[in-house]
């Protein structure tokens, strides 16, 4: 059965980017939602049992018909918030090191010009979905929880969740006051971790 993975910090911890009410409902109800919605399609279909999500979405083409709605709509709402814990951190902001400074400034010129990129494109989401940095340094788009890695892409090193359920809480109807907030909890070291784990494969 799929489990919530718990954070690696507190619920209270990243205040400069949303509070601890958010947090509880986006991890504890949101997410816990999905897990559970997950788990039921995998019941539904047992021949899916003891498969990684990573594993279903890669291969959601090939899965039975009556599962691959449920699997990408509740597996990518699991994959997706789970790498989305993983880009924060309360000892997170500034900017990357390394290969990764590298791939970004190459491609968009300087730190500042990817943010504002990555921005414009967090703004031009309409509706619920989400934004990631890609491998190749590409800043993609994706809406309601479809992943990049079912729709035959490499593993993300960075995403952002602009559902509302990820703001309105703590900043109402402005996206663009959460997105500017964002970049002073990404954590940079596990995104690059994820980098190299590309470069090495
Ligand atoms: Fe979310």
């Amino acid at each position: 059965m799929f489990e919530l993975p718990s954070l690696s910090y507190g619920y209270d911890s990243l205040r400069g980017f949303v509070g601890e009410e958010l947090m509880k409902f986006h991890h504890d109800k949101h997410h816990q939602t999905y897990v559970d919605k997950l788990n039921a399609v995998v019941d539904a279909n047992p021949e899916l049992k003891g498969r990684l999500v990573e594993d279903l979405l890669v291969n959601i083409n090939g899965l039975p018909i009556s599962a691959q709605v449920g699997i990408r709509n509740h597996g990518g709402g699991h994959y997706n918030h789970s790498l989305f814990w993983q880009c924060l951190s309360p000892k997170g902001g500034g900017q990357p090191t390394g290969e990764l400074l590298n791939l970004i400034t190459n491609k968009y010129g300087s730190f500042q010009g990817f943010v504002d990129e990555f921005t414009t494109k967090s703004l031009g989401v309409f509706g619920s979905g989400w934004v990631w940095l890609q491998p190749n340094g590409e800043i993609i788009t994706t809406a309601n929880q479809d992943t990049p890695i079912a729709q035959g892409l490499d593993a993300p090193l960075l995403c952002l969740d602009v559902w509302e359920h990820a703001y309105y809480l703590d900043y109402k109807n402005k996206r663009d006051d959460y997105v500017r907030a964002w970049w002073s909890v990404v954590d940079w070291e596990n995104a690059a971790k994820r980098y190299q784990t590309f470069l090495d494969k």
